[in-house]
């Protein structure tokens, strides 16, 4: 029985809709590089590092980088460009009900934890006022491996000296959810997205809905 569990938070998708601007700037790379890809595909890079959707894109392309420096080279410049995106992003742009949900945590004293794969998240967070909330921030400068290895969560549960089957995981991503899985946590899956039907309960987002429901349905098994 689910009690009063620690809450790990993805970033992008979940706390704030940074995944449009990923895509601007991926876009933005495939069109130099002379092809396009869509929204669609887009939906395959959530929760992906970096590293690894670079390569998905480049395959998409059908263009064949192996020179490592080329490949940093283009990373960095995807990255130069989403800056410019997330260094102007405001409190405004956390996703609806989220703050609530995050203050009804902290009332009842549970532990708020980012698990995420982004290097940039401590930007995002400083920007949208929110860094505070966290007991424990676990993003892509502190892990080795990409979703849907489950050490991100693995290493978020441990920070607050948590067991997996003590936290909940919330998710827009199907990477996420599989991650989440794999490491033995209870998963929610946050969004619309048919893709995250693995996960125990699925949500459209944070707006009214409050936590004690969450964890009524995950303890009575519904989805
Ligand atoms: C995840 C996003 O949160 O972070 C992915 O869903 C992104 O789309 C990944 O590729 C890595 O982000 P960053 O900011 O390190 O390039
Ligand atoms: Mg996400």
């Amino acid at each position: 029985m689910l009690k009063n569990s620690t809450c790990i938070f993805d970033l992008d998708g979940v706390i704030c809709d940074t995944a449009k601007y990923h895509f601007k700037a991926w876009r933005r790379l495939a069109n130099e590089l002379g092809f396009d890809f869509t929204e669609e595909d887009n939906e395959k890079l959530k929760g992906v590092s970096r590293t690894e959707s670079l390569k998905l894109i480049l395959q998409w392309g059908k263009k064949e980088i192996t020179d490592e420096a080329e490949l940093e080279r283009l990373a960095d410049m995807k990255n130069e460009w989403y800056l410019d995106y997330i260094t102007r992003m405001t409190p405004e742009e956390i996703l609806p009900g989220v703050k609530n949900f995050l203050d009804e945590l902290k009332k009842k004293k549970i532990k708020i934890v980012l698990g995420s794969a982004s290097k940039n998240a401590q930007i995002i967070l400083d920007k949208i006022g929110i860094t505070d909330y966290f007991d424990a921030i676990i993003d892509g400068t502190k892990t080795t491996k990409s979703k849907p290895d489950p050490e991100v969560f693995l290493l978020g549960a441990e920070a607050v000296k948590a067991k997996p089957k003590e936290c909940i995981v919330f998710e827009d991503a199907q990477k996420g959810i599989e991650a989440a899985l794999k490491g033995g946590f209870y998963t929610v899956g946050v969004g619309n997205s048919d893709a995250l039907e693995e996960a125990q309960i699925i949500i459209p987002g944070f707006e009214y809905i409050e936590y004690k429901e969450i964890l009524e349905a995950l303890n009575a098994g519904t989805k």
